[in-house]
């Protein structure tokens, strides 16, 4: 899985499986954001920080897995069940 950082106090998880092809995302670590997006590195699919929706490419429409991301009350990031 990944996080990607939603303006200065949010964040979003996502599995690292691209929905064209069940495919990673990246080639090499932290390489999930480009211009401010999701680029799948496989074939170049878009898709939004926010919602995991793929806005272009091979996958128009489908969007990528959410993972509940929380915070402890020390503000510590925690993965939800
Ligand atoms: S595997 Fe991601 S766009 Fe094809």
């Amino acid at each position: 899985m990944f996080v990607v950082r939603i303006g200065e106090t949010e964040v979003r998880g996502y599995l690292n499986l691209c929905p064209h092809f069940s495919l990673p995302l990246n080639h090499g670590p932290d390489q999930f954001v480009h211009l401010g997006h999701i680029r799948c590195v496989q074939h170049f699919a878009i898709f939004r920080p926010d919602d995991g929706v793929c806005v272009s490419g091979a996958c128009e429409g489908s969007r990528l897995d959410p993972v509940g991301i929380g915070r402890t009350a020390e503000g510590m990031m925690v993965i939800q069940a």
